[in-house]
């Protein structure tokens, strides 16, 4: 019998870096310029509702989404439309998300929408309020949901880098009220080494994901809790394409029973 050594290629670092470009990065799925938005999204998706009007319509401030996200939002959103529901969505830019948020919530939601970049202050007041601070630092964060009377509804849309998902999750879930739901966008990025993540980093978000899952099942196996802040209140996760939705509520111990 003959044992072959598994001898891996030499692949200069030049290369690999030249291969990680190619990959990391959005340009490759941008939508023909003067392709219908709209059409794309109802035949791929199967939606035709509101919010893919207010997205491919919208001719003042801009936003930039991925088609599939539309109908996820509408999805996970719509219970809360028309409520007094507390919105915020981390990640501003040119506040084009944040006139689309108000108009689908309607005029009783507390909208706000915080950004690192003091240039969204200019947009403090139009849809909603603006506040300027890092995702990253939790004080900014707590004070923001106090001036918002708590907050019911979290979009994360900011830096999407590992790090700044990750404690920005585990400073704001607790904060978010119960029946809250706290959505994770461009979660593509996790797989990429500029935003600190990479394919088997543990960084990666969907890695922590995997730490929720075991954590909801903690009942079945004798590993602890590893996410309390999160897990302790996360009664579902959901997973799509470059998106991660995380419901909160209150946990019980799971119990059966049999019926004739
Ligand atoms: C993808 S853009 C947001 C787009 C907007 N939600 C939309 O749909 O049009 C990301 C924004 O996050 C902001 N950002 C980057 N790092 C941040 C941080 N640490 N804290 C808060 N915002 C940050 C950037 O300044 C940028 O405006």
């Amino acid at each position: 019998m003959s044992i072959k050594k598994i001898v891996k290629p030499f692949v200069p670092e030049f290369i690999l870096e030249a291969r990680r470009n190619r990959i990391e990065g959005i340009e490759p799925f941008l939508f023909e310029a003067k392709g219908d938005v709209k059409k794309d999204i109802r035949e791929k998706y199967q939606y035709s509702g509101e919010l893919a009007d207010l997205f491919a319509d919208n001719k003042t401030y801009m936003m930039h989404k991925w088609h599939h996200y539309i109908p996820l939002y509408d999805r996970y959103f719509s219970p809360y439309k028309g409520r007094k529901v507390r919105f915020l969505e981390i990640g501003v830019s040119k506040g084009g998300s944040l006139q689309m948020w108000r108009k689908y919530f309607g005029p009783d939601a507390v909208i706000f929408g915080i950004d690192i970049n003091s240039d969204c202050k200019k947009l403090d007041g139009l849809s909603g309020q603006v506040r300027i601070g890092s995702q990253a630092d939790p004080e900014f964060l707590a004070s923001v949901v106090k001036e918002m009377g708590g907050v019911d509804v979290i979009l994360d849309d900011g830096s999407h880098h590992m790090d700044h998902v990750a404690v920005t999750l585990k400073h704001l879930f607790p904060l978010m009220n119960d029946g809250g739901t706290y959505m994770i966008e461009d979660l593509h990025a996790a797989y990429w080494k500029r935003y600190g993540g990479g394919f088997k980093s543990k960084k990666n978000f969907f890695y922590e994901v995997g730490n929720f899952i075991s954590d909801m099942h903690h009942w079945y196996h004798r590993r602890k809790v590893r996410k309390p802040s999160v897990s302790n209140h996360c009664t579902g996760i959901h997973i799509h394409d470059s998106i991660v939705v995380l419901e909160k509520s209150r946990v019980f111990r799971p119990v059966h029973s049999q019926s004739v």
